[in-house]
């Protein structure tokens, strides 16, 4: 019996014993109630419950295949752990902590819907195999959903990307007006990032996909299983070469958590400069009503959540990350209890990913609008074509570094005049150069700056628009190759 206050339950069942049955009648005393909460998992690890159900019936039929059990008896435990899924579909399976987790509570309610043939599943496994079975279907799924959701994001980001090719916005380094860009070219750079992220989770997605099942406790098992077919029913694209590795193997955890936080550092830099865009100071884009919240004191207030919430869910991820890599460094070989911290981390992870990824896309799809006059004002208003001044000297001869001395002289002149550098005069430009032509107006003109940057990658026209062609071709819908799988003209 697990607890003072647990019945025993059914001897039909011939369960006994801790854990509600699950362990061997080498326990005579109950385990104290506040440790039976301790150590139980069943409040969390339910999540994993279509998966440990997905493995037990790859694990009953390779046992009827392999002649462990007959055919008869591996279909009987199919049905059952297949009702257990109806009963769970339909809530009326709830284990309780008695279970102490979804392995035991699984089998505790196929022993009682098929008697002692119940007791004949858990043959030639142990849960440590079995726990990290589940945990890399559950995983592998969720990669897969989050590969969806980066997807949905990119697409949101291409979408509003297409609509501002011609837009421009001003460039920053150190949060200084730096050079004008086209507006596109700045959100075709976080696609880039997702794309790496897209390309990191397919890495980690080969090594979560390989099958620990059969490793049993530690040692591999005397009884005549075959790997390779439970391995091939479960999808795995291999299997684990050595059984200690198998069990004691969560590298796969740490490298998913290294490139969800990646994705959220992604996120998170993204959230930041939409709300500086949203402020007053700022002011480039306008947020709908779809993804802004309201102040309960300040009428006036409308205020960025979304990326707000974005930038503060970061946190958890990279939380998680070193949370993982500190349970896991000290660790002997093989299986240690330990690693039942893994599976909270796993699931607040993804599922933190998954709705950051989400609420980005949302944002971009219906939640912000560009402000075009803004941004225009913003870009007309400042020095930062003074690079393409001492471009057109350079492009007439002039050294750089001679250029840039009287450029910046220019600069402090303007600033000290209050004029900017297109107020000036074609004299004043002849006096300080005799290269300038009339021409210097047009070509300091901010549109015009920004066309010039014809580099490969730069932010001129041509190229945003070759890497919108390019985008296009990775995201459209239904394709899922990456960058890196689609190449890059050379
Ligand atoms: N709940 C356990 C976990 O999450 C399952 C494996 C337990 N194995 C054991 N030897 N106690 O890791």
């Amino acid at each position: 019996m697990a607890a003072e206050s647990t019945p025993p339950s059914p001897s039909s069942s011939g369960v006994t014993g801790g854990a509600a049955g699950g362990w061997s009648d080498r326990f005579e005393q109950g385990l104290h109630p506040a440790i039976e909460r301790f150590n139980a998992s069943i409040g969390f690890d339910i999540t994993l419950l279509q998966e440990d159900l997905d493995g037990s019936i790859a694990h009953a039929r390779m046992l009827g295949r392999c002649g462990v059990i007959t055919e008869q008896e591996a279909d009987r435990l199919i049905e059952g752990l297949e009702m257990i899924r109806q009963e769970a579909a339909a809530g009326a399976f709830q284990p309780t902590i008695e279970a102490e987790d979804v392995h035991f509570a699984v089998e505790r309610r196929l022993i009682e819907l098929l008697g002692s043939l119940g007791k004949k599943l858990h043959t030639g496994r142990s849960r440590n195999d079995q726990v990290g079975t589940d945990l890399r279907l559950w995983l592998r799924r969720r990669i897969d959903a989050i590969e969806q959701a980066l997807l949905r994001f990119e697409r949101a980001l291409l979408a509003q990307a297409e609509a501002h090719a011609d837009t421009l916005i001003p460039g920053y380094t150190h949060l200084q007006r730096a050079q004008p860009i086209c507006l596109a070219h700045h959100l075709l750079a976080y696609i880039e990032m997702a794309e790496r992220d897209r390309s990191r989770l397919a890495d980690v997605r080969r090594r979560v996909d390989i099958c620990p099942l059969g490793a049993a406790a530690l040692a591999g098992t005397p009884v005549p299983i075959d790997r390779r077919q439970t391995a091939e029913a479960l999808g795995f694209a291999s299997l684990y070469a050595n059984s200690l590795d198998a069990v004691s193997d969560r590298d796969f955890a740490v490298e998913f958590m290294a490139a969800a936080s990646l994705v959220l550092v992604h996120l998170s830099r993204l959230s930041e400069e939409v709300i500086l865009w949203a402020s007053e100071e700022f002011g480039f884009i306008a947020l709908t009503d779809r993804c802004a919240t309201g102040s309960s004191l300040m009428p006036q207030k409308k205020n960025p959540d979304v990326p707000e919430l974005v930038r503060g869910k970061s946190g958890r991820v990279f939380g998680h990350l070193i949370g993982l890599l500190t349970m896991i460094k000290g660790l002997p070989l093989a299986y240690n209890k330990d690693f039942q911290e893994d599976k909270e981390a796993l699931f607040d992870g993804v599922r933190t990913c998954l709705d950051c990824l989400e609420a980005m896309a949302i944002l971009f799809e219906e939640g912000l609008v560009f402000r075009p006059e803004r941004l225009e004002r913003a870009v007309e208003s400042d020095f930062s074509n003074a690079t393409d001044v001492a471009d057109y000297l350079v492009a007439r001869d002039v050294p750089f570094r001679e250029a840039y001395q009287l450029v910046g002289g220019l600069v402090k002149g303007c600033l000290q005049e209050g004029i900017l550098l297109r107020d000036l005069p074609l004299e004043r430009w002849q006096q300080l150069h005799p290269a300038f032509e009339a021409d210097i107006h047009a070509a300091i003109a901010p549109r015009q700056v920004v066309r010039a940057r014809r580099s490969e990658g730069g932010t001129g026209f041509e190229q945003v628009g070759q890497q919108l062609a390019l985008a296009r071709l990775r995201l459209g819908q239904g394709s899922s190759a990456t960058s890196e799988q689609c190449g890059r003209a050379v």
